[in-house]
This record gives structure tokens, sequence and C-alpha cells, in this order.
């Protein structure tokens, strides 16, 4: 297990630097990641390089057994660069150029930036990279924005197009130009998509520069990652994501990485532990396998203004959620606030005064004693899950870029679901388009407007081998050209859930339309944004509306079709939290899954598993501030206390068990 901080000593007398490593050995750290704002004091003017401070960090932090993960210092250009090349400040959507005083102003598609990466990178790499204490990189810093709109952008997004399509008349039919007599005649008459002040530039237009800006950041990334595999022995390459940033794929990203990481914050989002267990989750899904938290929230927070601290035991319970998820690091931002900057009230594992008394320095010491006494029963485990969520950049970017779609908000509809499967207490992972999903037997795709032969395929043999799989409203409307289909919708779906759509609305007055169902259970549910009008032809009703215009005309909500071995479900609306609860967990049953343990809302229950053994370890965390129970069905040991624990068994306020079945 890496268990470690994130250290700046740029911003510490060089003096204190030993004191600081001693503590850190004291609180059992052993990795420390290091640089990735650093540039400025690096490459003090160009060319000028000034390694021997970084040297000296990290041979100090060396001598107390700290491993060092070295972050690229590119997310910050210093001053001297913007100077001399203004053309590598990025332009926003309004057109407004980004000027230098904070961080990530530059344009990842600006060959002069990616000549001086390619320098710094370099440079850096020959340094450290067969320094054996460096056992990795972290490239840049949450990369994804800003969407670039400079003249560089422009150009290399009308080789792109060109090389897409080849010719204008191809291009002009999958572009749909005719409308509003957009008809290209030259390759220089082509706008990008904030070229007009008016919203609403042509939706495959858009989706291409979506794709196109997506293709230039995972370019960017891999120009790093390349020199540090070249240039560095035995160090892995990481980027630390945030994994919901919608700018670019991450799952491609990932593909060029050794590791995945995220930052993890959940103060701002403490009422919903769902969407921390999201962040992991999707993480994890990013490569398929454990990750690390490069930055797990140990304080309070500078945002629009500062947060709350966390409460006794809240950073400990957040560190064991995100080793339940499969984390196989975890490194807390930031060792100490810095006195100066931006982030001056940030807080970190430590106060401004650098005292051990930090309640945070204390809390998260006990977190590393733990820690050395669960190693050997977490290393080599990893997560496995039933139930997969289907995640897709692209197919958000299809709902971005063209507004009348739906109300939908992507993340939102994921979130619907992956709350209702966080909440029954089972494992879930997030696969993409070039999954594998025959380990699955419940597939959830929350939104997926655009579908194509191979899409469908995939999902159809997935069910007839026996697997259930869940779309929801506005399935299969569209192409990948984000054109509208001509077939009824759910268009290439139709024969795979059964269904015809000849009517759909917006739902804009709640509850104007309600349904009923499901089996046995007599209840009715908002519709919520939209309605889909389901048709069954092979398919069942598993729930009907019952009031509003749509039950008048006798459509479903909700239908079931047997296909080959398995079942298609299709939801034709969106609802509140109860209805996703109710469907979830009709689903669950159906398909086979159960929870791992049952206890009380806000425990989570996570499990981990040794591939080799076959050996399940249960994590029982509870996210609240109350005492929870928990149903523990058979005898188990837990690890942290060691004891024999069994029944209905309580859990402390931010309490964490760690079971083994005995
Ligand atoms: C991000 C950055 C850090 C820091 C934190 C503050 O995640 O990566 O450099 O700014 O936010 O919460
Ligand atoms: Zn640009």
């Amino acid at each position: 297990m890496h268990f470690g901080v994130d250290y700046y000593p740029e911003h510490w007398p060089e003096e204190r630097w030993d004191q600081d490593a001693k503590m850190m050995k004291d609180a059992g750290f052993n990795t420390v990641r290091l640089a990735e704002f650093a540039w400025s004091k690096i490459e003090k003017e160009e060319g000028e390089f000034e390694f021997s401070w970084l040297d000296r960090a990290i041979e100090t932090l060396s001598n107390q057994g700290m491993e060092i993960v070295l972050g690229t210092p590119t997310a910050a250009p210093p001053p001297w660069l913007t100077e001399n090349h203004p053309e590598v400040l990025a332009v926003n959507e309004d057109k407004q150029v980004m000027k230098p005083g904070h961080r990530r102003h530059y344009c990842v598609n600006s060959d002069i930036y990616r000549e001086y990466t390619e320098t710094i990178v370099s440079r850096m790499a020959e340094r450290y990279g067969d320094n054996d204490r460096v056992i990795g990189w972290q490239t840049d810093n949450e990369l994804g924005h800003p969407v670039c709109y400079c003249e560089d952008c422009r150009e290399k997004f009308l080789s792109w197009v060109r090389k897409k399509y080849g010719d204008l008349t191809e291009l002009n039919s999958r572009w749909g130009t005719t409308f509003w007599s957009h008809e290209y005649t030259n390759w220089s008459q082509i706008p990008l998509p904030n070229d007009n002040p008016r919203k609403g530039p042509n939706p495959s237009l858009h989706l291409d520069y979506k794709r196109f800006f997506s293709r230039s950041t995972v370019e960017y990334n891999k120009l790093q990652v390349d020199i540090l595999h070249k240039e560095t022995e035995n160090q892995w390459v990481c980027h630390n994501f945030m994994p919901h940033f919608p700018n670019f794929d991450h799952f491609d990203m990932a593909e060029d990485l050794d590791l995945a990481t995220w930052d993890h914050y959940p103060t701002e989002i403490r009422e919903s532990y769902q969407e921390v267990g999201a962040g992991h989750d999707l993480t994890y899904g990013f490569k398929g396998k454990p990750f690390w938290v490069m930055e797990q929230q140990c304080s309070y927070l500078t945002r629009d203004k500062l947060t709350p601290a966390p409460r006794p035991g809240e950073a400990r319970m957040w560190t064991y959620q995100s080793i339940a998820h499969g984390a196989e690091g975890i490194i807390y931002f930031r060792w100490r606030p810095c006195r100066f900057g931006d982030e001056q009230f940030h807080g970190g594992v430590l106060q401004h005064d650098g005292s051990p008394k930090s309640p945070m320095y204390q809390e998260i010491k006990s977190v590393g004693r733990e820690l050395e006494k669960i190693e050997g029963a977490i290393s080599g485990t990893k997560v496995e899950a039933d139930v997969g969520i289907y995640y897709s950049f692209e197919q958000n970017w299809s709902m971005e870029t063209y507004r009348y779609h739906s109300p939908t908000d992507y993340k939102k509809e994921i979130m619907n679901y992956y709350s209702a499967l966080f909440d029954a207490n089972v494992n879930v992972k997030f696969v993409s388009r070039k999954s594998d999903l025959k380990e699955l037997k419940l597939l959830i795709v929350p939104v997926l407007p655009m579908v194509d032969e191979s899409l469908v395929t995939k999902f159809e043999n997935f069910v007839q081998r026996g697997g259930s799989l869940v779309c929801t409203y506005r399935a299969g409307i569209k192409d990948f050209d984000n054109h509208v289909t001509e077939k009824t919708f759910p268009g290439r779906l139709s024969d795979l859930f059964g269904i015809e759509i000849h009517e759909f609305s917006p739902i804009e007055e709640k509850p104007e339309v309600t349904l009923a169902g499901f089996e046995d259970v007599e209840k009715t549910y908002p519709a919520r944004d939209w309605v889909d009008c389901l048709q069954p032809n092979e398919a069942r009703s598993l729930a009907d509306y019952d009031e509003g215009w749509p039950a008048e005309k006798g459509y479903a909500g909700v239908t079931e079709n047997n296909y080959g071995d398995g079942t298609a479900y299709y939801a034709g609306l969106s609802s509140n939290q109860d209805f996703y609860t109710d469907f979830v967990s009709y689903l669950l049953e159906q398909s086979g899954v159960e929870p791992i343990l049952s206890g009380d809302k806000g425990v989570e229950v996570r499990k981990r598993i040794n591939p080799e053994t076959g050996e399940e370890l249960i994590f029982v965390v509870n996210n609240s501030s109350k005492s929870k129970y928990v149903q523990l069905s058979g005898e188990f040991e837990e690890l942290l206390t060691s004891k024999a624990v069994s029944g209905n068994d309580e859990v402390d306020p931010f309490g964490v068990m760690i079971l083994n079945r005995v």
C-alpha cells in the first residue's frame, strides 16, 4: 500500500525539510508526490535548469524511507514562457485570451507549448529516470480544461476534419450542411463551433470538435508519457484524473498510462457518498484495475468559500472508503497549507504552524498504524463486480452538442442508477465501449442516444448470452454523425427491446404523468423531465403510466423483453429516487445479484477479492456522523480490531469494519 502526501518543499525553508520528512515517517507515510507546479523553480529562465534543490528534497525524503512520485510541471507555465510566446495562451469559448496569473492557461494544441513541454519533461526524465527512489510520474495536473479555440486549434481541427472525411462531398453529407445553407465548397470556410455567437452550432460539427479536442488532450498527454517511458527505467506513468471532467475521453487517455489516479475532494458532496463511490469506481474502470487517490482531501478546502473541516474520524473514513473501492495508493493533499498564494487557506495534514499537534496529523498517524496491520490482507486484492454501468464521454458530447435532445444531464442520470446500486450494497464497475462485458450479469446503460451496428451487436450478444441489459429514454435515436435515425425509435435497438416509440415529450410539471408498478409494488412514481411512450411488441410492460395523457393512450413506461437467454429492459422515463431504488432492486433480483451485506442507509458495503485464493474482504463504511447497524450474515473476523463479530452489529459514526469470513 502506498501511503503518503503531496509535498511542496519549494514553499518552505530548506532547514525545515528534514523535520517534515521525519514527521512523515512517523505518520507511517512511505510515498511523496513532488514538483507538479515547480516549473519556474526548475527552469528559472529559458534553458537555465536548476535541479539541485529537487535533488536535495528527494534525498532528504528518501533518507526517511519515502518513495517519490514526480509531477511534470506543465499545468502552470512560467511567466518567461508566456511572455516570449503569448501564442501558447488558450482562447476560451468567448474568444478571450487567457492571460497568465493563475494556472491551466495554455493550449494543448500549441506546437510551441508542445516543444517546451518536450524539453522540460525530457530534462526531468534524464535527471531522475534512473533514480531508484523515484517510482513513478504524474503527467501535468488534472487535464481537461480549458477547451481552446485559438488559431493553432483551428488549423489542427481543419486537418483532423480533412483526414476524417477526405473530401467535402462526404463532409457536407455527414454534417448535414444543406440545413441553413452551410454547404462548404472550400476547406477554409469551415468554422469553429464558437465562431457564431448565437447558440447552437451544427451538432455534427460540434460533436467533431469535441472529438478533436479530446484527441488533442490525449495526444498532449501521450507526448509526455512517451518521453517518460523512453527515458526512465522501472518507473510508471499516471495522470491525476477528475473522473467526470467531460472534455476528453478518459478511457482513451488511460490506455497510454500505466496507472489511473484521481483527486478526491468529498467535502463538497458529503451529503452524497454515492458520488464519491462513483468517482472511485469510474477511476477503477479507466484501466479496469486498482488505482491511486493522488489527492485525498484531509482538511477544509478553498472553493467559492472555505468548506467545513472534516469531522473527527471523517478523513479516516474517506481513506478506507477509497481502499474499499480498490485504491492501492492514498496520497493526502497536502502536507501543510501554504502561507501565500491562492490556496493559502487550503488545509493539509498539518496546519500553518507545522506542529505535530495538528489533530489531522494525529488522526492520519493512527491510520498509518492501522494500515500496517491490514497491509498483508489487502495486498494483491482487486475489485470484481456483477453489475456494470456503461459510461461514454462521447454519448455525453452528443447530448451537450444538441440542447433539444432532452433535459438530461448525463452525470445526473448515471448517478440516479449508480446511487440505487450503491444503496443496494453491491459492487459496481464502470465499463466503456471497449470493455469485455462477459463477466457481467447486469449492465445499465443510462444515456445512449447514438448507436451504430457494432454497438447494437455488442449489446445484443450480451443479452443473447444471458445478460440483463437496461437502456433508458431517448436510446438509439441517433447515429454517430449526430443525425437522427429514420427508423422508428428506439431505432436499431427496437428488436432487442421489443418495443416501438411513436410519441415522447419533455415533462414540465410534476406529477403531470405518473407510473404504476412494478410487480406487486403498489406505488406510483412521478415522471420527471421526460417520457418515452412505449408500445410493446414482443416485450411486456413492467410498469404502465397511470396518470396523464400517456396513461390515457395506454402506453407502457418500463418494459421487459426476453431476448436469447437474457432480458432487455427499457425505462422510458426519469423519476424520483424511489423509482430507481425499486427498479434496481427488481433488476438485481431478476439477474441473481445479492447484496454483499444488508445494513442501514448510510452504511456502505463493498468487497475486494484476492484473485489467487478467491478470499473476499468485506468493507463496511459508515459514511455518516451517526451510529448505524449492519447485519452480518455469518461469523467474521474484524481485521482492524482483530475481534470476532457477527449478528446485528453497530458501526460507529464514520466507523469502518474490514471483515474476513471465518
Ligand atoms: C486540485 C489540484 C490541486 C489543488 C486542489 C485543491 O485537485 O490538483 O493542485 O489545487 O485541487 O483542492
Ligand atoms: Zn488552442
